[in-house]
């Protein structure tokens, strides 16, 4: 089986993590954490970094580092990961959402304002898949109704706006080094920012929040959200060849673009003028004159041995948030169709070009058999 993602580490890795063990620096302290958090932040345009244990916690680390809890709301999209609201209604927040745009997939900007209420504390915008959002809008929205812009860059490690890295453009940034993410720490997360207040606060709440100057006295209610210094040591060594894992996952969109684009059916990935599309996904989307459901596609696809996903299904139809008396009677037709077409297939960096081609070779078959 060609599977969806899986992760490319070698003898740099190795050589760190060996390091750690020799030293026996094993835990939340020792060079290595240090360097990671200044090295990532400082590649993604910021000046502090925050190294945590997953995105998940990044996310939550990054709303509560914010100050923000019961009584405000965050706007973010219905079409991402659940992590994204997870990380909201820990701290009590309520989620607020918006539809996705149809071809970036990305949170539909024309909707924001008219979800801005008094409660409103920040905008969330998610990059989807690698694809940047458009952030120059978000941060005008933001600048001018005094909210902050938490970017959930867990998947568009190096994606660029106009140039700048995703995830250091707004006030706080969050990023996932999970094993299919474009760096990988196995587990890991990082919050980004250039504001030193939050950069402290992150770094308190994510360490039980002891008192600075005393030691078993707590300031707030803090987490243990710390990142080893063995993952940092892994992310180091996978920092030191990001361009060269970007390169790769554009590599491989540029290949099934040119294969894929004359399928009938087969809506493929954008990348917006503005935009420099990591694909930490390549994602595409099955309409009708394909000739199969996007599931049965998917089904083809495993009995020929080619691993693949379904996108994210709306957060408006989660049990878990619905249950709670979120989002009811609200409508996200863009991501609900992104829900039900799009799927995305094997994306590692290290996929061969006989990967890539055979797995383009079997859609067209798929494709020809299912309306020959
Ligand atoms: C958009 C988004 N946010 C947050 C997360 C959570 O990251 P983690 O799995 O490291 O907790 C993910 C994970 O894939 C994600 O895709």
């Amino acid at each position: 089986m060609i599977p969806v993602c899986e992760p490319l580490t070698g003898a740099r890795e190795l050589e760190y993590v060996t390091d750690c063990l020799k030293t026996n620096w094993i835990s939340s302290q020792g060079k290595y954490l240090g360097e990671f958090e200044q090295k990532f932040a400082s590649y993604c345009g910021c000046k502090y970094g925050c190294a945590t244990t997953s995105g998940t916690t990044a996310l939550h680390l990054a709303v509560a580092s914010l100050g923000i809890g019961k009584g405000d709301e965050v706007i973010v999209p219905a079409f991402t990961m659940a992590a994204s609201i997870f990380a909201i209604v820990y701290t009590g927040a309520t989620p607020v959402l918006v539809d996705a745009e149809p071809d970036t997939w990305n949170l539909d900007i024309s909707q924001i304002e008219a979800r801005i209420t008094k409660r409103t504390k920040a905008i969330m915008p998610v990059h989807i898949y690698g694809h940047p959002c458009d952030m120059d809008p978000i941060m005008e929205i933001a600048r001018r109704h005094n909210l902050f812009v938490i970017e959930d860059a867990a998947e568009a490690h190096g994606a660029e706006y106009n140039g700048r890295k995703a995830g250091g453009i707004g006030h706080i940034g969050c990023f996932s080094f999970y094993a299919n993410k474009i760096i990988t720490t196995g587990e890991g997360g990082m919050v980004i920012t250039n504001d030193a207040k939050i950069a402290d606060r992150a770094r308190r709440l994510k360490d039980l929040a002891y008192f600075p100057e005393k030691r078993f006295m707590h300031t707030d209610i803090g987490f243990n959200y710390r990142m080893t210094n063995i993952q940092a040591a892994i992310g180091l060594a996978q920092l030191e060849r990001i361009d060269e894992f970007v390169e790769m996952r554009r590599r491989n969109a540029h290949y099934y673009n040119s294969r894929l684009k004359d399928i009938p059916g087969i809506t493929l990935p954008v990348e917006k003028s503005w935009a420099k599309n990591v694909y930490w996904m390549y994602g595409i989307l099955v309409q009708d004159e394909f000739g199969l459901t996007r599931d049965e596609l998917m089904a083809r696809l495993s009995e020929k041995g080619v691993g693949t996903r379904t996108f994210f299904f709306s957060m408006h139809r989660q049990p878990c948030f619905t249950e709670m008396g979120l989002f009811a009677g609200e409508s996200y037709p863009v991501a609900d169709e992104l829900g039900q077409r799009g799927l995305y297939l094997p994306s590692s960096s290290g996929l061969t070009l006989e990967q890539k081609d055979y797995v383009c070779a079997c859609i067209e078959q798929i494709q020809k058999a299912a309306t020959g």
